[in-house]
């Protein structure tokens, strides 16, 4: 259902049986460890194309069936854009209509340019080179791009339907494809086509999913903990209260959101000796590492604050020297990891780049058994644990030695910072009661739904062997160490 996947043939996911290992080791079980590689094929059928869309509707101008007071949505350029907002603030797609796009034309003053002309533009038909902005950790960036905008849904895969733009989110400025497990009223028996809007904090994932009378919610406010949504993203088909956050390390979340602090310009976080290859890149290639380095370098920044406040919920708990000992080195470990991506997106921007003030508001150590443990499942246990991942596969993946040592670094660290996220849980679980292993259950289940789905990357170019991956690319890999490393770990721990 999910947009399908274009994995590059070839792209070779190492096995994680070695971080299982260790984590295996660091909770005292015996080791069980595998050798060998896998090759992704890029034919394996992820996402698919079935699903439950079976039927589009046509034609008839938006049907008072959907609610009482539902109001036709515009497009951007005024047109009705086939959707449907109701009074309770719940939109619906009442009937699929052709989408206009406007994209303005680039100034050469984005902050990244990665083509000139619609010639430039061939990976699909009908690429137009735009002007658009993107929005990530650090604020909005405008982008100089190829865009492939859908006019119908026709121009999308099976399974998906094209969005106008004016709908939701109005900084989006063309049509886009996504995920669609109905595409008008018609598909749904009660008539509610809903539209699923999930932040999940590194992005917007976009899906069509039918409302039930059945429903676990209508509306956040059915939520009740102030940050949850109710939404129905990657494929779930059904709505439920999801909390945002999607991890690439271990984020400082506050109210379920990732903080990190903006950029400024500086030079004392640079590590002097950290001096990756920049001649003969390409424009487009740099200017995505520039970008790709910064949203790292403020993850890992914000991770010495999340180690902090770990530490402060350790001492509430009344933790073992060696778990607080461990969450101390793993802060310092944060730190050169911070430096160095600064350092790496300071060379690609040819610019000075280090972090400036990370707003504490609202920062406080939690001092409930439930929420620790919540935390560190998704944190730790599994954020950490992909990240150990990721890194290990890109430091074999990458050609510059600069580039490799950093990813080696962050790879042995973050496995020690996973080891320790999945030590400290044993710790909380150990003679813990039926209710606290529930919570580190379903916070499993929430970070493994999460992270199974192909992730949005930021607009750029894809150069594996500068550790450019795909979404698709990522995916796999995730998938993989979720499969290899996360579930292995879970059952053997929680049974
Ligand atoms: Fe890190
Ligand atoms: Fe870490």
């Amino acid at each position: 259902m999910r947009k399908a996947s274009s994995i590059h043939r070839g792209f070779l996911v190492p096995s994680f049986a070695p971080l299982r290992a260790s984590i295996w080791a660091a909770l005292g079980l015996s080791v069980s460890a595998c050798g060998g590689h896998v090759t992704v094929d890029p034919a394996s059928g992820e996402g698919g194309g079935e699903g439950g869309v079976t039927t589009s509707s046509t034609g008839t101008p938006a049907p008072s069936f959907v609610c009482d007071g539902a109001v036709p949505l515009p497009q951007r350029s005024g047109a009705y854009s086939g959707y449907a907002r109701c009074p309770d603030g719940t939109i619906h797609r009442v009937e699929a209509v052709a989408c206009e796009s406007s994209l303005p034309a680039c100034q050469g003053i984005e902050d990244v340019i990665s083509c000139k002309t619609d010639a430039d533009c061939t990976e699909k038909p009908g690429g137009k080179c735009g002007s658009y902005p993107s929005t990530d950790f650090n604020g909005t960036a405008w982008h100089c791009g190829c865009v492939y905008a859908c006019a119908t849904d026709q121009d999308c895969d099976p399974g998906q339907a094209c969005l106008c733009p004016g709908v939701v989110l109005p900084d989006r400025l063309h049509a886009r494809c996504v995920s669609a497990g109905c595409l008008a009223s018609d598909d749904c028996a009660s008539g509610e086509c809903g539209l699923s809007v999930y932040d999940d904090g590194c992005g917007f994932e976009l899906d069509l999913v039918c409302r039930a009378p059945g429903d676990a919610c209508r509306t956040d406010a059915d939520c009740g903990s102030g940050y949850e949504a109710c939404v129905a993203p990657y494929d779930r088909l059904e709505w439920a209260c999801s909390p945002p956050g999607c991890f690439d390390g271990r984020p400082l979340l506050v109210e379920g959101r990732a903080r990190t602090a903006r950029r400024v310009a500086r030079s004392d976080w640079a590590f002097a000796s950290l001096t990756p290859e920049t001649a003969g890149l390409r424009g487009d290639v740099r200017a995505a590492l520039a970008a790709h380095w910064r949203e790292i370098a403020a993850v890992e920044h914000a991770s010495i604050a999340s180690f902090a406040r770990f530490s402060l919920e350790l001492l509430a708990l009344g933790a073992p020297p060696a778990l607080l000992a461990g969450a101390q080195q793993a802060a310092m470990d944060e730190v050169a990891h911070a430096r160095a991506a600064y350092t790496l997106a300071s060379a690609y921007a040819g610019a000075a780049l280090g972090p400036g003030p990370l707003d504490m508001t609202g920062v406080a150590p939690a001092t409930s058994a439930a929420a620790i443990v919540a935390a560190l499942v998704e944190e730790a246990c599994v954020g950490e644990t992909i990240s150990a991942a990721q890194a290990r596969a890109l430091a074999g993946l990458v050609r510059d030695p600069a580039l490799a040592g950093t990813y080696e670094r962050i790879a042995e660290e973050e496995g020690r910072h996973a080891e320790l996220g999945w030590r400290a849980l044993a710790w909380l679980l150990g003679g813990a009661g039926d209710d606290l292993r529930a919570t580190a259950a379903s916070a499993f289940d929430r970070a493994v739904a999460r992270l199974s789905a192909d992730p949005e990357v930021a607009p750029g170019a894809v150069a594996p062997e500068h550790g450019l991956l795909s979404g698709a690319m990522l995916g796999a890999l995730r998938r993989q160490a979720l499969a290899e490393v996360v579930e292995p770990c879970r059952r053997a721990l929680l049974g």
